[in-house]
């Protein structure tokens, strides 16, 4: 398993994957309203922007695209770790955030923020993360869900 740049191609991998992970693994701790309003809206053509601003990264395994990950460049935030369900628990997640962590890192930052999913907090937690406070996070098309303010020295 190797972490690169995404490159746009990989856009239908990646939407196929992060909705996968929304309906199968965050649905343990959310409603089907919430699930549907998290991965309904989503579509490839969402990833080509951070795709060409080179803050998505995915996780390769065998040539098949098996997570992703991304970061706000103007901020110092983890947007996204997500991995496919069928290849859980292999440390592809702890990947995908050091990948991003670090490239936050390199770009100056000294911390980092996210909103992590009821369900990964655990996982945030194991990677050096520490809750903040719980909120409402925001969806772009509308909608919101609960989840946990975590924040990283980096
Ligand atoms: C959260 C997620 C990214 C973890 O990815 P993963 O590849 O399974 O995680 P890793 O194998 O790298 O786990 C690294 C460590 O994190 C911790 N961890 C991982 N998943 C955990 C969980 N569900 N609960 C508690 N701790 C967890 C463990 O300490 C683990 O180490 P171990 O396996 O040696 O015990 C993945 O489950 C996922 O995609 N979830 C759905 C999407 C999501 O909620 N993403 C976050 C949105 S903010």
């Amino acid at each position: 398993m190797h972490i690169r740049p995404a490159t746009e191609a990989d856009a239908d991998r990646i939407l196929e994957l992060h909705v996968r992970a929304i309906r199968e693994i965050c649905s343990r701790d959310y409603t089907p309203e919430q699930i549907q309003a998290w991965a309904g809206p989503k579509l490839a053509a969402h990833y080509l922007e951070p795709i060409r601003g080179q803050r998505l990264v995915v996780a390769e395994h065998a040539g098949r695209v098996v997570g992703m990950g991304d970061y706000h460049v103007t901020a110092n935030e983890i947007c996204a770790v997500y991995v496919d369900p069928d290849f859980g628990r292999q440390g592809i997640g702890r990947a995908l955030f050091q990948a991003v962590a670090g490239a936050l890192k390199a770009r100056g930052f000294k911390d980092a923020v996210l909103d992590a999913s009821l369900n990964s907090v655990g996982f945030y937690q194991a990677m050096g993360c520490r809750i903040v406070e719980q909120r409402m996070h925001p969806f772009r098309p509308g909608g919101s869900i609960p989840c946990v303010r975590m924040t990283i020295e980096l």
